[in-house]
């Protein structure tokens, strides 16, 4: 059996970390190609050196771009190694650019596409995520879903259930693989003058709230309004796309708001477990807060995280100022004892016993 593994962004290089260590430790002959999506130390190579993963075989460096140009350059360059290598099985994660072009470069060559994290639907086709994650799980022989509403959500468009499996979500296998070493790194939370459970930790980077001068304006009055209340300081390490549209508008950060560059996995899982509240509109840290019980506020309308709400681990928002207040007071009051909706943290191992049944 021979595995390729297509990634390219932050949270690629962190849900498939599982994966990759696995093959290692199996004697699996796999190969990953980084498209180069992702390119900032910040946002790639610190997370290669934190979880100890092997450089990649192939880096095509394609970076930044609009989305037709960066999707046709990646299946371009993928479409070529692809030809060469031949592997069983390409493996992709998520909803990006990187895993469309990723799925649609293997298809085209009769390869088998595996989808990790298959099944998701936030029914928003604004977002670009939406309509990448509809067109891998389609083209895909087997979808790695999360959990049984997903697998449900694929079955119910159609889709074989002979390729369809409940997994759960390998960003379980990646907190429980490093929150011990994370734990005993350097203390981040006391480097940046915190107090456990004394301060909100923030996240965006979405198109639709970040690149918005009006939707940007929004939310730090939300976080404004936040400070006002509670007196909580804020931690945001900033993702580029947002840092660059605060600079572009001329936005000062919101009250109460350190604005760091993005840290390492092991230094944000810190961030999150310690902290009194999450509030986001990354998908990732959705999961992560409620793997770690930490409430979450979810500055998004929508989300194809729904076990998160289900389970009462996190509330949508949008970018409303006094929706956000609202959201805030709701989710300091609750209790943590939800129970994790996704898996028990052997997804990347349960994914890998199911394509060497299927592949040898
Ligand atoms: C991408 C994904 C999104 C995912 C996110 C994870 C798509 C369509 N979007 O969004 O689904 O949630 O990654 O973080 O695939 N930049 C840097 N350094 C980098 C990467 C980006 O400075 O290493 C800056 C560039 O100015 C770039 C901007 O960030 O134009 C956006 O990067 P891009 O990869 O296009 O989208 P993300 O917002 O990161
Ligand atoms: N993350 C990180 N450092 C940061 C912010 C996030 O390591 O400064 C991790 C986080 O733990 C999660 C992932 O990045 O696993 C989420 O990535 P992002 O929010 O960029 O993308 P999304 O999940 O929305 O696709």
């Amino acid at each position: 059996m021979k595995i390729g593994i297509v990634l390219g962004t932050r949270p690629e290089i962190i849900k498939l970390s599982s994966i990759i260590r696995h093959c290692i430790s199996n004697n699996i002959n796999y190969f990953v190609i980084h498209t180069g999506q992702h390119y900032s130390y910040h946002m790639d190579e610190i997370f290669f050196s934190e979880l100890n993963l092997p450089k990649c075989k192939y880096y095509l460096n394609v970076g930044s771009g609009n989305h037709g140009k960066q999707t046709g350059m990646m299946m371009d360059k993928i479409e070529e190694i692809l030809m060469k290598e031949r592997p069983d099985v390409v493996l992709v994660q998520g909803d990006t650019n990187t895993v469309l072009a990723g799925a649609l470069a293997a298809s085209k060559l009769q390869i088998k596409v595996g989808h990790v994290e298959a099944g998701l639907r936030s029914y928003d086709r604004t977002m670009p995520e939406e309509l990448n994650r509809i067109t891998a799980d389609h083209l895909s022989d087997y979808l790695f879903c999360p959990t049984e509403k997903s697998a449900g959500t694929a079955l119910g468009e159609g889709i074989d259930k002979n390729n369809v499996f409940i997994t759960g979500n390998t960003i379980v296998d990646a907190v429980y693989q490093n929150i011990e070493i994370s734990k005993s790194k350097d203390d981040i939370i006391t480097k940046l003058g915190l107090k456990k459970e004394g301060y909100i930790l923030v996240t965006a980077h979405r198109p639709g709230n970040v690149d918005s001068k009006e939707n940007l304006e929004h939310m730090i009055h939300g976080v404004n309004l936040i400070y006002g209340k509670f007196g909580l300081p804020l931690i945001w390490p900033i993702h580029p796309r947002t840092k660059k549209m605060l600079e572009k508008y001329n936005l000062a950060a919101p009250r109460g708001t350190m604005i760091v560059d993005p840290v390492g996995f092991l230094e944000f899982t810190q961030l999150e477990l310690n902290a009194k509240l999450i509030i986001t509109d990354s998908g990732g840290v959705q999961e992560e807060a409620c793997i770690m019980k930490v409430p979450c506020v979810t500055l998004r309308e929508n989300t194809e995280r729904t076990e998160t709400v289900d389970v009462g681990a996190n509330i949508l928002v949008g970018t409303d100022p006094e929706k956000m207040l609202k959201g805030v007071e709701t989710m300091l009051n609750k209790e943590t004892s939800w129970a994790n909706p996704f898996g028990d943290g052997s997804s990347g191992k349960l994914i890998m016993e199911l394509l060497r049944k299927s592949l040898t």
